[in-house]
């Protein structure tokens, strides 16, 4: 696999500090350290190998297999929209730029979102989403891509939803020219979230998978199920329920 060139990182996007590390427990965990650290040249990025306590929305883990792209990127929250409180306009923002950077190579696949955090591929979950806000203005925007790791490695749970782009392709990727895509995709995408959120909205709901399908949403201690009618304006999930159209902000689909 091609080694990361971290110079061309910093000199061709928006990163202006990458901290590379072969082996770490996770990277939105050192994130956090490095912002309670002052942290102060932003946006930092941090990459790691291997991480040996990745983190998903909740409790959940996340598979960092040999080979896959796990990073974070510490921001100043002045550059992102979180003002409004729309936190998942700030996960659709980074899974426009994943989308848009996975597509070309994944031309024979459907590729797309499950609001709000999920990016699919053939059906499968090819890369996740975690943003974290923290106290001092800062956001964590972290993203973990199953691209040059294998299934066969997986843990047996993963098998029946999950996949990598070389058991799509068959080939390796270089994660340098996927990150400089992604990188400046999401520069891009950051600054129409400030100017017009609703265009962020309206092109995640393009690409947003789960409309039409029956969902159910488990939101607190609350399970709501209704018909997926795409991505409001706002960014929240739209569903048809029993008792007519309903928003949702946070929760995690549990059904579909
Ligand atoms: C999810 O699908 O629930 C979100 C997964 C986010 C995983 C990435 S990998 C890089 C960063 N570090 C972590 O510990 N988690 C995120």
């Amino acid at each position: 696999m091609s080694p990361l060139v971290i110079d061309r990182i910093v000199r061709e996007t928006f990163v202006v500090e990458v901290e590379h590390h072969i082996e770490i427990t996770s990277t939105n965990d050192r994130a956090v350290q490095r912002a309670k650290q002052g942290a102060n040249k932003l946006p930092l990025m941090v990459i790691a190998d291997r991480q040996t306590a990745g983190r998903g929305r909740g409790s959940n883990r996340w598979w960092t297999g040999s080979g896959s792209l796990a990073f974070s990127l510490l921001f100043d929250s002045k550059t992102i929209d979180t003002n409004n409180g729309s936190m998942p306009l700030v996960s659709l923002t980074a899974g426009l730029a994943v989308v848009e950077t996975i597509k070309p190579l994944l031309p024979n696949h459907e590729v797309g979102i499950n609001w709000p955090n999920d990016v699919v591929a053939g059906g499968h979950k090819l890369a996740g989403i975690l943003v974290e806000v923290l106290p001092g203005q800062k956001t964590i925007i972290g993203i973990g891509i199953n691209t040059n790791n294998a299934m066969a490695d997986a843990p047996a749970e993963l098998l029946p939803i999950a996949t990598t782009l070389l058991d799509l392709t068959g080939a390796e990727h270089d994660h340098t020219a996927i990150l400089v895509s992604l990188l400046s995709r999401l520069e891009r995408h950051l600054v129409t979230l400030k100017q017009d959120p609703p265009q962020v909205a309206a092109q995640a709901d393009a690409l947003c998978l789960q409309r039409g399908k029956n969902l159910t949403l488990q939101t607190g201690s609350q399970s709501v199920t209704g018909v997926c009618s795409g991505i409001a304006p706002d960014g929240a999930l739209l569903l048809e329920t029993a008792y007519g159209l309903r928003t949702f902000y946070s929760g995690v689909v549990v059904l579909s």
